[in-house]
Parts: C-alpha cells; sequence; structure tokens
C-alpha cells in the first residue's frame, strides 16, 4: 500500500529580526525573563508589504525542486495557517497560482500550531487510499500581524514565517509509519483569537476591542500541551511497535522550550536527540514543524534512516502526533 514520503523541503522567513531588547523598548520586559521562561532569543517579524502566500511560494521551490516534482505534477496543496492573505480566496489557491500548479486542489487548514501535523494527516490519507500522489504541505504564519504590541503574556512569544514539504507516494520503508489527530473544544478559549469572524465581525465595534489580536490564558496552555503531546506520542509508538528509545530525533512544536524540554522529559528522550530552534524564531505556530525540518536537514543533522517522532499542540485545542522514517 502507498504512504506519503518527505522527499523535499523548504523554508522562507522575514528579514526583519525582533529581539529581546527590541521588545524591552514596547512592553515592560526583560531579556532574562523571556529567555528564561520561554527560550526565545529573537523572531522574525513580516514587514508591512510582505505577503504569506509569497512566502510560502519561496518555501514551496526549493522543496519540490529537491523532491523532483513540477508545480504542474501537484495535485493537491495543503497551506496550514490561521493567518492567511485574506479570510476569502484561502490562501492555498492563491499560492498554487503562483506556482503556476494549474492541477492542484489547494486548500487552507486552520488548526492553529497542530496545523502541519494535521494536515501530514490528511495529505497521508489521501495518498493511502490513492487519491493523490504528490502533495505539498505548507505550514506558514504571520502571527506578528495579530499580536497585540501592549500584552507582554503574548508578544514575547510568536514569530513569521513559512515552511514547504513536498510529500510523494511511496511503497518504501521511508516515510510516514503513523499519525495521530486530537481535538478538545472544552478548551477554545485557551488559545484564541475571537473577532473577525462570523461571532465578533468587522461591523461590530467590540470586535474592535482586542477581538482581532490572540490571546492565551498561558499557564493552563502550559500544562495541558505537555500532557497532550505526551500521550499522543506513546500512542503512535505504541501503534508502530516502537519506543522512545528507538527514536533519532524528537521534533515538538517549537512553542515555549520549557514545554519541549518538559514533554522530552517525560518521554526520556535526551536534549541531544530534541530538534530546538526556538530561540531563534519564537513560536511561529503552523510553520514551526516544516521550518525546523528544512533546518535540521539542510544542516545534514538528519540521516536517511532516522526515525522522527513529530508532535505539535495548539489552539482549539487540538494536538498530534506522528511517527516518521526519514
Ligand atoms: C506565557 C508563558 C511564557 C508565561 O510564563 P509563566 O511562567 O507561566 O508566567 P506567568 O504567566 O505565570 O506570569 C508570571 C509573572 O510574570 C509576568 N510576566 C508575564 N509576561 C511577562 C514578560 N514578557 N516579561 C516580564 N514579566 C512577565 C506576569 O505578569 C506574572 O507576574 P505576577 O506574578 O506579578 O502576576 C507560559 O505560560 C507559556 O509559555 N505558556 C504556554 C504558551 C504557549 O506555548 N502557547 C502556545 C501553545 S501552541
Amino acid at each position: 500500500m502507498f504512504h506519503a514520503t518527505i522527499a523535499g523541503t523548504g523554508r522562507a522567513v522575514p528579514e526583519k529580526v525582533l529581539t529581546n531588547a527590541d521588545l524591552t523598548k514596547m512592553v515592560e520586559t526583560s531579556d532574562e525573563w523571556i529567555t528564561s521562561r520561554t527560550g526565545i532569543r529573537e523572531r522574525r517579524m513580516a514587514g508591512p508589504d510582505d505577503i504569506l502566500s509569497d512566502f510560502c511560494v519561496r518555501a514551496a521551490i526549493p522543496a519540490l525542486a529537491e523532491a523532483g516534482i513540477e508545480p504542474g505534477d501537484l495535485d493537491t496543496i495543503i497551506l496550514a495557517t490561521c493567518t492567511p492573505d485574506h479570510p476569502i480566496p484561502g490562501a492555498a489557491p492563491v499560492v498554487q497560482q503562483k506556482l503556476g500548479a494549474r492541477r492542484a486542489a489547494a486548500f487552507d487548514l486552520n488548526a492553529a500550531c497542530s496545523g502541519w501535523l494535521y494536515g501530514l494527516h490528511v495529505a497521508d490519507g489521501l495518498i493511502q487510499s490513492g487519491k493523490a500522489k504528490n502533495i505539498l504541505l505548507l505550514g506558514a504564519e504571520f502571527l506578528t500581524r495579530f499580536t497585540d504590541y501592549t500584552d507582554r503574556g503574548t508578544c514575547v512569544l510568536f514569530g513569521d514565517g513559512a515552511g514547504a514539504t513536498a510529500l510523494k507516494a511511496t511503497k518504501s520503508d521511508h516515510g510516514v509509519l503513523s499519525t495521530s489527530i486530537h481535538s478538545d473544544g472544552e478548551g477554545s478559549t485557551f488559545i484564541s483569537m475571537p473577532g473577525g469572524g462570523s461571532s465578533f465581525p468587522p461591523n461590530r465595534p467590540e470586535s474592535r476591542d482586542k477581538g482581532l489580536y490572540i490571546q492565551m490564558k498561558g499557564g493552563e496552555t502550559f500544562k495541558v500541551a505537555i500532557r497532550s503531546m505526551v500521550d499522543v506520542c506513546k500512542e503512535v509508538l505504541a501503534e508502530s511497535g516502537f519506543t522512545t528509545a528507538d527514536v533519532d530525533w524528537f521534533l515538538p512544536h517549537q512553542a515555549n522550550e520549557r514545554i519541549l524540554t518538559a514533554t522530552a522529559e517525560r518521554l526520556e528522550i535526551p536534549p541531544e536527540r530534541c530538534v530546538n530552534n526556538i530561540a531563534r524564531y519564537g513560536n511561529t505556530s503552523a510553520a514551526s514543524i516544516p521550518i525546523a525540518l528544512d533546518e535540521y536537514a539542510r544542516e545534514g543533522r538528519l540521516k536517511r534512516g532516522d526515525l522522527i517522532l513529530i508532535t505539535a499542540f495548539g489552539g482549539g485545542l487540538t494536538w498530534g502526533a506522528a511517527l516518521v522514517r526519514w
């Protein structure tokens, strides 16, 4: 039976770097507080003329080239984002047009920080069912456009960027071995941006009162994120007959270094096997996993045959995990 393999990766991040020192001029905070509580030292910030779909295209071009897929051969484009260019149309068809991927069905997928992981689950299912062979899976966010730079509890966390993964159908031992996704709407207020949708549309005054910014209950999110990611990682390992001792790389969504470390510790995975680039990008939501995959792949750290355990957690609440043979 066919399943998906990651045949190429790419990334594109804005040029502007927003450092912790820059943030101390905007809110009452310090480099010491941000670094010790989150592990973040700097993050990228989209410039006024930057457009998310352009960053997706810039990330996609090297991913498709590495995979040997022409844009015209793509049959599906999935763009995981909660910050598309605009509500209508979705950003994925815009990317499709810019790439010249005329045959591809293209759609956005919003599962907040778990978006790329959800996309991998969907893409692997499409390939397994025979409905697709070549899929472009993107995770991209311009979260700084929806960040309240008077709220020190959230504004230090988020950054912008795009990551691309080119997926191909394969029958080999490489690629996606197992995926699992979960949701719990009971925690829908933990991470939210209430305004801009049909509940608080732009034509209602209350929508303008911070409804268009990301809001977060940091403490509650912190605890449930660790517990959920540990559980779902154990689930995909058990399903495939592996244990954490078999895992070469653990790649968690880059939300907060303390979350990464605590999750890895509970899974008994040592820090040297944990992918960690949060210091330079902050939390880029759905983009964090494909950006990190591309970075570690291009630095030659991921070796063919490595077993990679990937997990994510985000607003919804949503979470999931995947086990991938590189
Ligand atoms: C946001 C987060 C870093 C806050 O860390 P924390 O240790 O929980 O800190 P708290 O929210 O308990 O705040 C502790 C104190 O620091 C203060 N504080 C909050 N942000 C601050 C900042 N940027 N600089 C300085 N002080 C800050 C708080 O006001 C509070 O002060 P008080 O005790 O006088 O009230 C942490 O909760 C977190 O990372 N949560 C998960 C967030 C996340 O990853 N979300 C996305 C998941 S996909």
